[in-house]
């Protein structure tokens, strides 16, 4: 293989076939080709785009570039959730215990925090003890016995995917269609589940800006599951404010705990819900038992089952102060009487990013304790003077920037109707 050919081929707009696009993919997991390469590859992919073809090729590359587990010997129907990447979006620490105290095996990967946007894992790792490794005995010895296992990407499930993500978050190649579609669906493939629901982010906080763009993504992953015999559905979801009122990791965790309890933001209790129902009829199930499972506290109970099976401290389920928030808390406060029409979830990402909760750069710790909590949103009155957000910081740092960012991510107005949460299904 000829790496500069190939880049060549992808920067002036040709296209690649299937046994070049594997022999790509095994090579720069094997270290063949340097992550240079490939990141200009991944930006000649990002101007010049993808065939639907050439996209499910790479999907399949990726998925096989480890190994794909059958989780077919556990007898039960499986299912995965994933979301297209958003600000404050926490819905899989709710969707995933509801569904599994529904009677559904939920088995799933789940990714880090990517450019402005939070991951599964990085929220999950503010849990003290809880972790993402797993060997492939302990995921399904876990799906079996709980009914509920998340691990993170170091497993060797979809590793080109790990790889790829990690370089995609820095080198501003994130918002691709094929990268997106193929980074989610290799995952989902290869960890193995027959039902699949996705969660398609539209708006200013989302990779994807418009509606149309957020049904493009939607068909491409439903039309590659569908290709390798998997149920795929996809719901259209708003992210021009962020979901919910926490952003950043610890903070979302007790937000998600809140909800599975009743005491949750609409918003993210009725998308929660939603997609569960989802999920519950794409396995034939009465999706009524998505709020039956939630009302009756069997899906917390689930949740806690789940962090002490990854070894975490279970006990924040109950007292969820034990997810440390940082110390410093800055209030921003509105300047004039008014009703939040504007709240840019990319800004309120970016800011939570600044503080500390997000990576700047490939491998970069994060500080799980930083975060923003929003006590406004939009449609909410407003006096002058009232505190719109609380930003929990460390000993200032980010905090000047992450201010300015929040300043401006609110706009207030005369009236404002908050933006409808749920767009469209597509399956
Ligand atoms: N989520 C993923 O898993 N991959 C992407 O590329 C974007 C969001």
């Amino acid at each position: 293989m000829h790496a500069v050919d190939f880049i060549e081929k992808k920067r002036d707009g040709g296209e690649h076939g299937a046994d070049e696009l594997r022999a790509w993919v095994r090579a720069y997991v094997a270290g063949e080709i340097p992550d240079y390469q490939m990141a200009a590859w991944l930006m000649a992919v990002y101007f010049r785009g993808m065939t639907p073809r050439e996209t499910a090729e790479l999907t399949l590359a990726m998925a096989h570039s480890g190994e794909v587990l059958d989780l077919s010997s556990l007898g039960r129907k499986t299912v995965d959730k994933h979301s297209s990447g958003g600000v404050g979006d926490k819905t899989t620490l709710v969707v995933a215990p509801i569904l599994a105290a529904a009677g559904l095996v939920v088995a799933k990967m789940s990714g880090r925090g990517l450019a402005h946007t939070g991951g599964t894992i990085d929220k999950l790792e503010s849990i003290p003890g809880w972790r993402a490794e797993l060997s492939d005995e302990e995921f399904l010895r876990q799906a079996r016995e709980v009914g509920l296992v998340i691990a993170g990407q170091s497993k060797n499930l979809a590793p080109a995917d790990g790889k790829m993500y990690a370089l995609r978050d820095v080198t501003g190649t994130v918002p691709s269609i094929p990268l997106i579609a193929s980074s989610i669906m290799s995952k989902k493939l290869a960890a193995g589940a027959q039902i699949v629901t996705l969660d398609v982010k539209v708006g200013r906080g989302a990779f994807m800006k418009s509606v149309g763009e957020a049904r493009e993504l939607a068909r491409l992953m439903v039309e590659i599951g569908r290709h390798a015999g998997r149920d795929v559905r996809a719901v259209l979801s708003q992210m021009d404010q962020p979901l919910g009122r926490a952003v950043g990791n610890a903070i979302e965790v007790r937000e998600a705990i809140a909800t599975l309890r009743g005491e949750g933001p609409d918003d993210l209790t009725e998308l929660s819900l939603a997609l569960a129902r989802e999920a519950l009829e794409a396995a034939g199930e009465d999706p009524a038992r998505a709020e039956e499972a939630w009302r009756s506290g069997a899906a917390l109970a689930k949740l806690r089952a789940f962090v002490a099976a990854q070894g975490g401290d279970a006990r924040v389920v109950d007292e969820s102060e034990r997810l440390e928030l940082a110390p410093g808390v800055f209030e921003l406060k509105a300047e004039a009487d008014g009703v939040v029409a504007e709240l840019d979830a990319y800004k309120v990402g970016l800011a939570a990013l600044r503080l500390g909760g997000g990576r700047e750069r490939k491998g970069d710790a994060i500080d799980h304790g930083v975060g923003v909590r929003l006590e406004k949103k939009i449609g909410e009155p407003v006096a002058a003077g009232e505190v719109l957000a609380r930003l929990y910081h460390r000993d200032g740092r980010g905090l000047e920037e992450a201010r300015a960012l929040m300043g401006s991510a609110y706009r207030i107005g005369r009236a404002a109707e908050p933006p409808p949460l749920v767009l469209e299904t597509v399956a």
